[in-house]
C-alpha cells in the first residue's frame, strides 16, 4: 500500500474531455466488455441516448412498509411502463410485477440490516448468481458503507457480485450508502464511487454533490444518482436536471417519484429530463399541465 503521507491532492480532471475508451459501445468503461455484459447494459442504459430512468423500490428490504410502497402490487405496474429499469428486491419484483413487462432488473442482492438497528451498515450478499440468472437480472445491486463500520464486508459482497456476475456476463451496480452521520462531501464521493469502479463495479449509484463533474470524470463507470428523501417535484426535478447535465447517466429515483403526489406524472417528467434534455422548468410545467390534464379526464 502507497504511503499516504504528504499525498498530493487530485485535481487534474479535465472534466471538460469526454471519456477516452469508448469503442463503439454507449456505455461508459463498457467498451472491453464481452456481448453478454453489453447486452445487459443497453437493456439498462438506452442506445438512442446512454441514459436510464431507474424506478428504486427497495426500501422495504430494511424500512417495511415505506410511505408510498405500502402496495407495491398496486403501484410499481402503474409506473414501471415508464422506467427503463426496475431496482428492488427478487421478493417485491417476484410478487408484484407482471413478468410480461419485459423490463430491465437491477436485482437488490445485498442486505443485512434493518431500521430497528443503530448501525446499519452491516450487509452482505444475500442472492445466488443463480437466482439473478434466473429472475433474468440485467444487473445485480449491492450497496457498500466506504468509511463506516461494515466497510470490509461490503467491499467484499460488492468483489464477490462482480466475481460471479463476470462469470455469467451480469453487470454489477455499487451502491454507495450514505447513511446517519456519513460524509456527504465531494471528497468521499470521488473516492467512494471510483474505489467501487475499481472493484470492477460496471455501474455506480452514488448521489448528487458540489462538484459533481468531478466526480464523473474520476469514475470510469456510468454514475446513477439516487433521489434522496423526498422533496417538492420542483426540486426533486432540479436535482435530476443537474445531475444530467454535471454527466450522469440516469437518474435511480425512488421517494422523489413514489411518494409524489402524482407519482406517474412524476416519472414521466424525470423521462423529459434524462432522456429529452428539458429543463427542470420545462419539465416542471410538463408534470403540472400532465397532473391537472389527467385530473380533469379522471384517471
Ligand atoms: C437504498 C437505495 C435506494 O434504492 C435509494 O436510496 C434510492 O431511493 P431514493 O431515491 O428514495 O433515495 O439504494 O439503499
Amino acid at each position: 500500500m502507497a504511503d499516504i503521507e504528504g499525498n498530493k491532492n487530485a485535481k487534474q480532471f479535465a472534466e471538460d474531455v469526454a471519456f477516452a475508451n469508448t469503442g463503439d459501445f454507449h456505455v461508459r468503461g463498457a467498451a472491453n466488455l464481452d456481448w453478454g455484459m453489453k447486452d445487459r447494459l443497453s437493456r439498462i442504459f438506452r442506445p438512442e441516448t446512454g441514459k436510464t430512468v431507474m424506478l428504486a423500490f427497495d426500501h422495504g428490504y430494511f424500512m417495511g412498509p415505506t410511505s408510498g410502497l405500502e402496495r407495491i402490487d398496486l403501484l410499481i405496474p402503474r409506473l414501471a411502463q415508464y422506467a427503463d429499469c426496475l431496482m428492488a428486491t427478487r421478493g417485491a419484483i417476484r410478487t408484484s410485477v407482471p413478468a410480461n413487462y419485459n423490463k430491465s432488473i437491477a436485482l437488490r442482492a445485498s442486505s443485512g440490516s434493518s431500521i430497528l438497528q443503530d448501525d446499519l451498515s452491516h450487509e452482505s450478499m444475500v442472492i445466488d448468481i443463480e437466482e439473478a440468472i434466473k429472475m433474468n437480472a440485467s444487473a445485480i445491486a449491492i450497496q457498500t458503507f466506504i468509511g463506516s463500520d461494515g466497510q470490509k464486508e461490503t467491499i467484499e459482497a460488492l468483489n464477490k457480485a462482480v466475481n460471479l456476475g463476470s462469470r455469467y456476463s451480469i453487470p454489477t451496480m455499487g451502491v454507495v450508502a450514505v447513511g446517519k452521520e456519513m460524509e456527504r462531501t465531494t471528497r468521499f464521493f470521488l473516492l467512494a464511487t471510483r474505489m467501487l469502479a475499481e472493484f470492477g463495479a460496471q455501474i455506480v449509484k452514488t448521489y448528487y454533490c458540489d462538484d459533481f463533474e468531478k466526480v464523473v470524470s474520476a469514475c470510469p463507470v456510468p454514475l446513477v444518482v439516487a433521489g434522496g428523501k423526498k422533496v417538492p417535484e420542483k426540486d426533486a426535478l432540479t436535482l435530476a436536471y443537474n445531475a444530467i447535465q454535471g454527466g450522469a447517466a440516469g437518474v435511480d429515483m425512488g421517494r422523489n417519484i413514489f411518494q409524489s403526489e402524482h407519482p406517474e406524472e412524476m416519472i414521466q417528467a424525470i423521462n423529459k429530463v434524462v432522456h429529452e434534455g428539458l429543463t427542470s422548468k420545462e419539465a416542471y410545467e410538463f408534470y403540472l399541465d400532465l397532473a391537472n390534464e389527467n385530473l380533469q379526464v379522471g384517471n
